[in-house]
């Protein structure tokens, strides 16, 4: 199931026909681009391209055995009584990460022109969390350069065909301009930023970007992702065969150590890293160069990135990988449970988020989505893709990460939360929000607002990975839960039933189970 695109801001045209336009290939009548009431006009082609493609997938089958429908939630009333729960986690877990050649796009044209429906999408974070963490930078943040100006007159230029394609690093030149233009988000509401700054080149660091970032974000900077993904910098050609830990042990401290030379930036202990994903390289083979011990000081966050699967095969076709396109009805199965995208994907970290937690640093997810090189087409952005994309959130803040950030790149991704219209169809097509940006929401408003929920998942129904839950406790007493049916089963045979009981005291009284519960769905 596809949620339609829900929210309009802009004009006076309604829901139903931005979907139209959305929905039609090639040759769109112009009475469909415009008011009811107008003339017919010639015929206009309208490309579609992924991110606005309304493919369904079919619902898969009810899964063999079926999970029991009913069980039992027996659970504790004071957290101290309870082994294993998480970190204190905030409500901002989840935030998100704006490839940064599309930040034009989504954000704003420039300081004095930001984008009233992203404004509007990160205040309903904001409302729920306090505040919202956003990253911009990405594989583009690598070859982006400060300039004061462009001739174009424009904040940002870039080679646009090559923006979700990591083996093409076209330059992006930006001025201040983009860096005022986050500011005044931040004057608006409760945004801060992670920022991307490059290390393709550390003969010759780049460090304007931080310069500038530092004077005019101020307290708004969350802190700066030194290198993207350096773990495929060989396999993309931005260094030579080879090139391994050891390298990027020595060039990060490379790049610490111009930092400390730089007398235009002052914060020394802001660094992000080292924001490998899993492919060549574990995480603990990063740890044992001795990046940790050598670099601690100068880290604010440990990063990592993983999406849980790739779609690289169908993104960019080649005849050598065209027998490895994967199909995403065959694939939609696999992200409807705990866990074969959840509990397997997460599992290599918890080592790492205990060594984190040991080093008192937090631990993040500083890029993911349902699968990289821009998601499964009718997969990423359904449904089952937001009921994943809270699990994965909670997981991730049982596992004791301290945020993750849900990845936003251009047109030719099907997983972005959101999606602004096209530069060449504003009038017609407005925003879009996709399933997982309500994932947010939900995972927002289930740890609250004090920077005081533990998070524990209750291996709920026997462990039975279709119907997980998780306890919340805040402030050290169970306030929440948050319980999942991933069976699609329209006669209602599937529906959970659960019973909840609270130890420690009488029912209905302070200390016992209550009375009565409020519940919100997700549906
Ligand atoms: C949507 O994607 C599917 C699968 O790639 C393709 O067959 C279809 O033509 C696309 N639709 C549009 C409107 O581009
Ligand atoms: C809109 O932009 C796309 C992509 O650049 C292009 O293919 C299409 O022809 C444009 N449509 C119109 C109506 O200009
Ligand atoms: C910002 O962009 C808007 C819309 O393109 C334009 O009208 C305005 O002049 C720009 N402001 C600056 C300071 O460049
Ligand atoms: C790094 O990026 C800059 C800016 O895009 C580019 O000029 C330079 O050639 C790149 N250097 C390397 C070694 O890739
Ligand atoms: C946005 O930035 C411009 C230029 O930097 C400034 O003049 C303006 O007051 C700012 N607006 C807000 C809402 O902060
Ligand atoms: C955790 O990581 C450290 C550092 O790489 C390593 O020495 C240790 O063996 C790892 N422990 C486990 C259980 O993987
Ligand atoms: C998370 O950290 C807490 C507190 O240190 C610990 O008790 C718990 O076992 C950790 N959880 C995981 C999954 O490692
Ligand atoms: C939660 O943490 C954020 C970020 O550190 C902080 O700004 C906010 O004031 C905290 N909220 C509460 C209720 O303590």
């Amino acid at each position: 199931m596809k949620l339609l695109p829900l929210l309009t801001f802009a004009g006076g045209l309604s829901i139903a026909r931005a979907v139209t336009v959305y929905g039609v290939t090639g040759v769109v009548p112009q009475t469909a681009l415009s008011g009811p009431n107008s003339t017919p006009s010639p015929v206009v082609a309208v490309y579609v391209p992924p991110a606005f493609n309304e493919t369904t997938l079919d619902v898969p089958a009810i899964p063999d055995p079926a999970p029991p429908t009913q069980f039992t939630l027996q659970l504790l009333q004071n957290a101290q009584d309870v082994n294993g729960l998480s970190i204190p986690q905030s409500g901002a877990f989840y935030g998100f990460s704006i490839e940064m050649s599309v930040a034009t796009q989504v954000i704003g044209i420039n300081s004095s022109f930001l984008n009233p429906p992203f404004l509007n999408l990160m205040s309903l974070i904001v409302e729920r969390a306090g505040h919202v963490n956003i990253r911009v930078g990405g594989n583009t943040q690598e070859t982006a350069v400060l300039v004061d100006s462009l001739s174009s007159g424009k904040i940002m230029e870039k080679d646009k065909e090559a923006s979700s394609n990591p083996t093409l690093t076209p330059t992006l030149y930006i001025t201040p301009e983009i860096l005022y233009m986050l500011r005044n988000v931040s004057s608006l509401l409760n945004a801060r930023w992670y920022l991307g700054i490059p290390m393709n080149d550390t003969n010759n660091p780049r460090l304007q970007i931080g310069e500038a970032a530092e004077a005019i974000l101020g307290d708004f900077l969350l802190g700066f992702q030194l290198g993207n993904e350096p773990n495929l910098y060989a396999a993309h050609g931005h260094r030579p065969q080879g090139w391994a830990q050891f390298d990027y042990f020595g060039e990060f401290g490379v790049m610490i150590q111009a930092v400390a030379n730089d007398d235009k930036i002052h914060i020394r202990n802001n660094i992000i890293g080292p924001s490998i994903s899993d492919t060549f390289w574990t995480t603990e083979s990063v740890w044992d160069t001795g990046f940790l011990q050598s670099y601690g000081n100068s880290l604010s966050a440990i990063s990592v990135e993983k999406y849980p699967n790739q779609n690289c095969a169908a993104a960019f076709p080649s005849p050598e990988t065209a027998d490895q396109i994967i199909d995403p009805q065959r694939e939609f199965p696999h992200y409807l449970n705990h866990k074969e995208r959840i509990t397997d994907t997460l599992a290599q970290y918890l080592n790492s988020s205990n060594i984190a937690q040991a080093m008192g640093k937090p631990f993040l997810m500083f890029e993911t989505n349902t699968a990289s090189c821009g998601g499964f087409l009718g997969l990423s952005d359904s449904y089952g893709a937001a009921l994943w994309a809270i699990d994965f959130g909670l997981q991730m803040a049982y596992s004791n990460f301290s945020g993750s950030l849900l990845h936003v790149g251009g047109v030719s991704d099907v997983y972005n939360p959101f999606n602004p219209p096209q530069t060449n169809a504003s009038g017609f097509s407005q925003w879009s929000v996709n399933p997982i940006f309500y994932s947010v929401l939900a995972v927002a408003e289930t740890l609250g607002r004090t920077n005081a929920s533990k998070v524990i998942d209750l291996q709920a129904n026997t462990g039975d990975i279709h119907t997980p839950a998780y306890a919340i406790y805040e402030n050290d007493k169970i306030a929440r839960l948050a319980l999942f049916n991933y069976v699609s089963d329209s006669t209602g045979a599937s529906d959970s039933t659960v019973a909840i009981a609270i130890g420690g005291g009488e029912t209905g009284q302070p200390n016992g189970t209550p009375a009565s519960v409020k519940v919100k769905y997700a549906k």
